[in-house]
C-alpha cells in the first residue's frame, strides 16, 4: 500500500529530527550539569519516544504490505536477496526494532533516577545508540531519491 510507505517515509523526517534533538538536549544537559526539568527535558524525551514508536508501528505494517518487506523473502528466499533487498527486508526492520528496544530502556531507566545527570546520561546513551543504529540502516538512496 503506497500510503503506508508515504507515511513511513515522511514520518521518518519528524521522528529522526526529534530523536536527534532529544539526544543533543541530553548531552548538553549532561555536560552543562543542568537540572532535568519536567517541562522541556521530560517532554522532549517522551515526544521522541512516542514518535519513534509510531514510526515502528507504521514500519511493522509496511513490512507486511510492501513488496520489499516479507513478500520479498517469501518470493526469493533469504539466500536469494541481494544486498539492497536484504537491507529493506531484513537489516532495516531488525536493527530498528533493536533500536526501539534501546530507546525504550533509556526512557524507563531515566524515570528510576532522581539525579538530573543520571537522567540525562540514560537518555544520551540509549537514545544515542538507538539513533546511530537507525541511521546505520536507513535505505538512504531510495529515501532521498
Ligand atoms: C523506527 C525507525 C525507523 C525509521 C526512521 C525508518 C525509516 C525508513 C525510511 C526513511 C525508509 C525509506 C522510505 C522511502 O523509500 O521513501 C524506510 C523503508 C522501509 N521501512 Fe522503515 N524505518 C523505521 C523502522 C522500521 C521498522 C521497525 C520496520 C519493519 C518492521 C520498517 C520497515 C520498512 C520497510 C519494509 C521499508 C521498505 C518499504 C518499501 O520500499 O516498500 N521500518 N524506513
Amino acid at each position: 500500500m503506497e500510503i503506508v510507505k508515504t507515511l513511513h517515509s515522511y514520518l521518518a523526517y519528524v521522528a529522526l529530527a526529534v530523536l536527534f534533538l532529544a539526544v543533543a538536549n541530553a548531552i548538553i544537559g549532561l555536560v552543562g550539569k543542568k537540572i532535568f526539568t519536567m517541562g522541556k527535558d521530560l517532554r522532549l524525551s517522551l515526544f521522541a519516544m512516542i514518535l519513534c514508536h509510531i514510526q515502528l508501528l507504521v514500519g511493522l505494517i509496511l513490512y507486511f504490505v510492501s513488496a520489499n518487506g516479507l513478500k520479498a523473502i517469501q518470493a526469493l528466499g533469504m539466500g536469494g536477496l541481494n544486498a539492497p533487498a536484504r537491507l529493506l527486508a531484513v537489516e532495516h526492520p531488525f536493527i530498528n526494532i533493536i533500536a526501539l528496544v534501546l530507546i525504550t530502556i533509556g526512557w524507563s531507566r531515566h524515570k528510576k533516577f532522581v539525579e538530573g545527570d543520571k537522567k540525562f546520561k540514560s537518555i544520551a546513551i540509549f537514545y544515542g545508540l538507538g539513533l546511530v543504529l537507525i541511521l546505520s540502516r536507513i535505505p538512504w538512496g531510495q529515501w532521498l531519491a
